[in-house]
């Protein structure tokens, strides 16, 4: 029996972990949402540490409102490194390792290639300046880490791009959607069953690793697919038209990467796991959305 100390358990990540770990005999997760453990709190970090006595922490907590960080960059900064480092010196002190979540958005975005794990990070917002600090502090203080760098995450939970998408193409008849940004829309149902794979048989391979579903798309493509497959499945639907946009023509406080490609073979190889496609994710996610009408 493997025993998880779950943070953040309120928001998309840390409700998949609670479902997928709900009735499992090989793991058992002490689960904290915000309320319960501010991680920007050392000595209750530490408190929950040395009561749980963990074989991982698994952090899901994190400021992630990217454009809200343009103006927020001390709230964003306290949660997403001095929290994170928190976890990091607990963990290191009591000799528990962690398991971190991080985001493509430490890319400038340049190019057209994939990002890899050795790539130089470079990020074009402050969220991103936040959750490259926090990958940092926890390179410095353990020895025992996976950080799992994400993007564009969706689920039945919490506020997503799938979600916001069923909600206004039910509402309106037409939509403008960018273009110009492409990345690789990922699951947390996905990241869940590839973490609770990889975390009885890590063996050693602690590190840096993307992880992402494979393929990469741009938003409005990601849309249309969403639409697509919301038809599919019988949704209500107001929408007529998809237009596609630059993002010089959709103005955001946060500048965004155009290229935020992981290139995630160095995980596939390590671990022996082939990451399974959005597409089938998506359809998962639409059923869950559709049985709970929970849009
Ligand atoms: N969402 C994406 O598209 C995306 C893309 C790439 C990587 N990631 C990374 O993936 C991870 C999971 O993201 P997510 O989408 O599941 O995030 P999320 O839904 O925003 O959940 C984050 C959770 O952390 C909580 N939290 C905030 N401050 C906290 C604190 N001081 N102590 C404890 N909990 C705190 C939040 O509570 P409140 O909501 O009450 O503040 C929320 O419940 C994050 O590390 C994120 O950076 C996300």
């Amino acid at each position: 029996m493997i025993k998880l100390l779950i943070t953040g358990t309120e928001g998309q990540l840390g409700q998949s972990f609670q479902a997928a770990l709900d009735g499992r005999k090989d793991f058992i997760a002490c689960a904290y949402n915000k309320a319960e453990l501010d991680i920007t709190d050392a000595g209750a970090v530490e408190a929950a540490i040395i009561k749980d006595r963990p074989d991982f922490l698994l952090n899901a907590a994190a400021y992630t409102l990217v454009d809200q960080a343009e103006v927020e960059r001390d709230l964003s900064m306290q949660i997403n490194q001095t929290g994170t480092a928190n976890l990091a010196q607990a963990c290191a002190a009591n000799n528990i390792p962690i398991v971190h979540f991080s985001t493509d958005y430490v890319f400038d975005g340049s190019g057209n290639s994939l990002w890899s794990e050795t790539d130089g990070p470079s990020p074009l917002n402050l969220y991103g300046a936040s959750k490259l600090a926090g990958e940092r502090e926890i390179q410095n203080i353990c020895d025992q880490y996976l950080i799992f760098r994400t993007s564009w995450l969706f689920s039945p939970f919490g506020s997503n791009f799938v979600k916001s998408m069923l909600r206004l193409g039910a509402q309106r008849t037409d939509l403008s959607v960018v273009n110009d940004q492409i990345g690789k829309p990922t699951c947390t149902f996905e990241i869940v069953r590839l973490v609770l794979k990889i975390l009885p048989r890590v063996n050693g391979r602690w590190g840096l690793y993307h992880l992402a579903q494979p393929e990469a798309i741009s938003w409005h493509g990601f849309a249309r697919e969403i639409f697509a497959e919301a038809n599919r499945q019988g949704f209500e639907l107001a929408l007529e038209e998809l237009f596609a946009i630059g993002s010089a023509d959709y103005p955001v406080s946060a500048v965004r990467p155009k290229n935020s490609q992981l290139d995630c073979t160095k995980l596939e190889a390590a671990f022996n796991v082939q990451i399974n496609p959005w597409q089938q994710s998506l359809s998962e996610t639409l059923r869950v959305l559709q049985s709970d009408g929970r849009i």
